[in-house]
């Protein structure tokens, strides 16, 4: 269960190790890692150091916030994140949000590593996630309310529309091509299988993940404007003739992520 007492330890503990309040949080998915290493001045904290964090066992998942400036803005960004496959708890993998929230960000950006679903779509794009759709059958936000975190039933109207206009703006800016669509948050481990894919397809989802939505509850359930960025690493079970590999996404990633560092660099300058 999520308690405000703990969110507020948390952020204690990162205020006495943190150079300054940080504006703006960001979570780097799968492969999507180094971008913690453009941050200046980094100052770089283990989860295994910050009371009740929990420790990603994800291949290619740092484990430690890294707070510093990017683009002149005061960022600390996740550089690793838990996932339900992993084994974690929905609330487990929530928790960070709710500190990072408490230390004072005003802004959060999730992005992830995501098959496409949506056949206009090419391996290498980038999707601003403009809603999701939780497949996962479960919610951050099963058992006791503390109703000083949020409230028990909170509206899901979550990817603020302003900066989903920013997001596009910074990728005209960039000469970027930033797709648009519906994320679908599924379990996994397992890739899906290509009955799935079509199924979600026809529920209006556009790419699929392992990520994400519980971040983007608990974003929503504390009043965290949130933006979503997937870079599409596959095309998703039975829209190419071909299997699926976990190596795959990280090779696209990697070769990818020049160009997704400079679109997220010009996008905080813009925030
Ligand atoms: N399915 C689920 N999660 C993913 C995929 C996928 O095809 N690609 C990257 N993460």
């Amino acid at each position: 269960m999520l308690t405000h007492d703990e969110v507020k330890q948390s952020a204690d503990f990162l205020r006495g190790k943190l150079p300054f309040i940080p504006e703006i949080g960001i979570v780097l998915g799968s492969g999507l890692g180094p971008l913690a290493e453009e941050i200046e001045q980094p100052v770089c904290i283990p989860y295994g150091d910050i009371p009740h964090f929990r420790v990603s066992t994800a291949p290619d998942h740092a484990g430690r916030l890294v707070c510093g400036t990017l683009s002149g803005r005061r960022i600390v960004c996740m550089q690793g994140r838990l996932h339900g496959y992993e084994g974690y708890a929905p609330d487990e993998i929530a928790y960070p949000v709710y500190v990072l929230k408490e230390l004072g960000v005003g802004a959060l950006i999730v992005t992830n590593a995501s098959g496409g679903i949506n056949t206009g779509f090419e391996v290498g794009d980038f999707m601003l996630i403009e809603d999701h759709i939780n497949l996962t059958g479960k919610s951050p936000l099963t058992g006791a309310n503390d109703a000083s975190l949020g409230t028990r039933f909170p509206d899901m109207f979550a990817y603020a529309p302003a900066l989903r206009e920013k997001a596009l703006t910074a990728a005209e800016q960039c000469g970027t091509v930033l797709r648009r669509g519906v994320y679908i948050g599924v379990n996994g481990p397992q890739f899906e299988t290509p009955a799935e894919i079509r199924a979600f397809r026809t529920l209006g989802a556009d790419a699929v993940g392992m990520s994400t939505v519980f971040e983007v509850i608990a974003a929503a359930h504390c009043g965290l404007p949130v933006l979503g960025i997937a870079m599409i690493t596959n095309m998703a079970a039975g829209v190419l003739n071909k299997p699926l590999s976990g190596a795959e996404v990280n090779e696209i990633a990697e070769k990818r992520g020049g160009v997704f560092r400079s679109y997220v660099k010009t996008l905080v300058e813009t925030l």
